[in-house]
């Protein structure tokens, strides 16, 4: 028996795999290698001192899925394949569509013809969109979403929760990540973005490894507390361990759930930045840009739903984030490829 992990080898995917295994849950992993690099899965392999097998497979390959559920009896799924840049998906929004859509799609079909009715689904916050106030709760409406990116996880959350009406044998564990940064604290793995990261921390560490030479502020007139984007950062290893707990809870239950993983807690792009800088006794230039379309002011989690029912909280301040951010950077300055 055991758990399947699609996207098992990318930045979330790999430190749950860890989690997983520290666990003592049998995995198996597919991946497509789109965002992802084979060094990744042979570091999670050993610093979990357990091998496991492996499908290079793209989530959209029904014949390639069906030959794996026949050579394993899969008791759940964690669903994290798919492409992830908010900025491409306006750019390619058919690749996306077809990516996370329609392989979510594929992915469930083949699930049920093997009997196995348990996903746990990578979801996010930016499913809230624009208008609800943070803290954001689960209850509170989601689709009025800013970009393709976004509304694949919103039609993907919606499609898991029609299969669940169609299907009583069916469980979905919707997680909402709000922002993860952090890596390993072996520094062994972490964050490895293509190109220019459009993402904060992994920018500011490749300003402060040398690689970029300053960071924009995408402005400092918001209504924040210092002018500047308020977010929920969490620990990538804290996310990875509400995995374990959401998969303990999809095992033994059925239907739809849906939880925010977050800390509860705002941090601002300047905090971040001055928390970096005092964690690891690195510079980071930065000046101040226009703001970036599409971001709002502040956006944090109600966290409260997670810790209730699946006895899961953050522990990780951010000062351990910027700490293991920088260690995995500073110990692999170009990522995984050297
Ligand atoms: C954080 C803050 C920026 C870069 C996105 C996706 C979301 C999820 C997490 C996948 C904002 C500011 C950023 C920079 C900056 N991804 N910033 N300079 O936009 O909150 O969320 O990543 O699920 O779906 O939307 O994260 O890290 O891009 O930005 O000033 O070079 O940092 O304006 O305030 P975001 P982010």
């Amino acid at each position: 028996m055991a758990i399947l992990i699609t996207g098992g080898c990318g930045y979330i995917g790999s430190h749950t795999c860890i989690e997983l295994l520290k666990a003592g849950q049998e995995i198996v992993v597919l991946d497509n290698y789109d965002n992802a690099k084979p060094e990744a899965l042979r570091r999670v392999q050993e610093l979990a001192g357990k091998t496991f097998p492996f499908y290079e497979c793209d989530i959209r390959d029904e014949e390639g899925l069906r030959r794996l559920f026949a050579a394993h009896t899969i008791d759940a799924v964690i669903h994290f394949a798919g492409l992830k840049a908010v900025g491409e998906s306006v750019q390619k929004p058919l690749a996306y569509y077809d990516n996370n859509v329609s392989g979510t799609v594929t992915l469930c079909r083949v699930m049920a013809e093997a009997g196995c009715k348990r996903i746990v689904f990578s979801s996010s916050a930016t499913v809230y969109g624009m208008s609800n106030p943070s803290p954001l709760k689960e209850d509170m409406p989601t689709g009025a979403v800013t970009n393709p990116y976004g509304r694949t996880k919103y039609i993907i959350e919606e499609i898991l929760k029609d299969v669940c009406v169609s299907d009583p044998e069916w469980t979905a564990v919707l997680l909402r990540y709000f922002n993860p940064i952090g890596a390993h604290e072996s520094g062994r793995i972490g964050e490895d973005p293509n190109g220019i990261p459009n993402n904060l921390m992994p920018y500011i560490s490749q300003v402060a490894i040398g690689r970029l030479e300053r960071l924009a502020v995408f402005g400092d007139d918001y209504d924040t507390p210092d002018g500047t984007g308020v977010r929920d950062y969490i620990h990538v290893v804290d996310l990875a361990a509400g995995h374990v707990k959401a998969v303990d809870y999809a095992l033994s239950h059925t239907g739809v759930e849906i939880f925010n993983l977050g800390t509860g807690t705002g941090c601002s792009v300047l905090e971040l930045v001055n928390a970096f800088q005092e964690a690891n006794g690195v510079e980071v230039p930065y000046t101040v840009a226009p703001r970036r379309a599409g971001d709002i002011a502040t956006c944090y989690s109600d966290p409260a739903k997670a810790e209730k029912l699946l006895g899961w909280k953050a522990v990780r301040h951010v000062v351990d984030m910027c700490r293991d951010s920088w260690r995995w950077q500073s110990q692999n300055p170009n990522g995984y490829e050297d």
